[in-house]
C-alpha cells in the first residue's frame, strides 16, 4: 500500500480526499490510498514522524499545521522556506521533504502576463503568503490589505510587496481575496474594502473561499464583467502539484476538477 493523507484540525471538510482519489484511480494507481487525518496540534510532529517511517508517501497539510509542517520537515523546498509555510509533504527513506504547492499552484492559474500589473492581496495569513509569493515572483506590483495592519507590514517585509490601509480597488489588475470572510456567510463588501459595484471587466479577481455556488464577492465581480478564479480551481492547482510530486505522474486535471466540485459537504 501506498498512503496519502491530509492532515488537518478539523479537516472532515476537506474535498481532497474526493480529488485525489478520483485523481489515482483515473491514473489507475489502484495501491494507493488518500484520506484525512485530523491531527490535533500537540499531535502533529509525532504523527508526522511516525508517518514517515511507516507505509506512507506523503501528505497533505491544511489548517493550522501550515507552519508546524515546516519545523517538523528535514529539507525544504525554496518555495515553502520563502513562503514560510507548507502545505505538502514528502516522506523519502525516512526524510521528511516540505514544499508549498499553494504558491506553485497559483503560478499555473495567473495569465500571462502578470509582469507589471498591478495586485491586491486581501489577508495576511498563510494563504496570503503564498498569493504574494506568487505575484511578486511573477513581476506583479503588490500591495496588501489586512484588518490586522500589523501582519500585512510583516508580511511585505518578509515577501515583498507594500502595505496598504485604504485600497483604490478601481486601480487593481488582480483582486486576492485569501482571508476567511465569505466562508462562514460574512458580507465580504462589509468585512473588506471592497464595494459589491467596484469591479471592472479587466480585473482578475480571485477568492480562495471554496463553496459550490459562486461566493458573494466572485458574483459580484462576474455581475462586473471581470474575470474570477475560484476556491475550488485553487484547490485543484495546488493539488495537481502535490500529486506530481507523489507519484511523478501527469495530474488527471478535469477528472480532479469534477471530483472537487461534486466532493466535500460545504464550504472549506
Ligand atoms: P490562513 O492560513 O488560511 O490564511 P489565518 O492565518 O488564520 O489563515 O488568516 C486568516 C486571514 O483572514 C487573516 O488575514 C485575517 O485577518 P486578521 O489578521 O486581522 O485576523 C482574515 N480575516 C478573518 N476574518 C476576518 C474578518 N471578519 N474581516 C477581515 N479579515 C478577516
Amino acid at each position: 500500500m501506498k498512503r496519502l493523507a491530509v492532515l488537518g484540525h478539523p479537516v472532515g471538510h476537506s474535498r481532497s480526499p474526493a480529488m485525489q482519489s478520483a485523481a489515482l484511480a483515473e491514473l489507475g494507481l489502484g495501491d494507493w490510498t488518500y484520506e484525512a487525518i485530523d491531527v490535533a496540534p500537540d499531535e502533529f510532529e509525532g504523527k508526522v514522524r511516525e508517518m514517515a517511517a511507516g507505509e506512507w508517501v506523503g501528505a497533505n497539510v491544511t489548517v493550522p499545521h501550515k507552519g508546524a509542517a515546516l519545523a517538523v520537515a528535514d529539507d525544504l523546498s525554496e518555495v515553502a522556506r520563502e513562503v514560510g509555510a507548507a502545505n505538502t509533504l514528502h516522506f523519502e527513506e525516512g526524510r521528511i521533504h516540505a514544499y508549498n504547492t499553494d504558491a506553485k499552484g497559483l503560478l499555473t492559474l495567473l495569465p500571462e502576463p502578470v509582469e507589471g500589473s498591478r495586485a491586491l492581496v486581501l489577508g495576511a495569513g498563510g494563504a496570503a503568503r503564498a498569493v504574494v509569493w506568487a505575484l511578486v515572483r511573477s513581476g506583479a506590483e503588490v500591495d496588501v490589505w489586512n484588518r490586522t495592519e500589523l501582519r500585512s507590514q510583516n508580511l511585505c517585509e518578509d515577501l515583498g510587496g507594500a502595505p496598504v490601509s485604504d485600497p483604490d480597488q478601481e486601480a487593481y489588475d488582480l483582486i486576492a481575496n485569501t482571508t476567511a470572510v465569505g466562508l462562514r456567510g460574512e458580507d465580504p463588501f462589509a468585512e473588506l474594502p471592497l464595494d459589491a459595484d467596484g469591479f471592472r471587466p479587466e480585473q482578475l479577481v480571485i477568492d480562495l473561499v471554496y463553496s459550490d455556488r459562486p461566493t458573494a464577492l466572485l458574483s459580484a465581480a462576474k455581475e462586473r464583467g471581470s474575470e474570477t478564479i475560484d476556491g475550488l480551481a485553487v484547490l485543484v492547482a495546488q493539488g495537481a502539484v502535490s500529486l506530481r510530486i507523489w507519484t511523478e505522474r501527469e495530474p488527471p486535471l478535469e477528472t480532479m476538477r469534477q471530483a472537487a466540485r461534486s466532493g466535500g459537504d460545504g464550504p472549506r
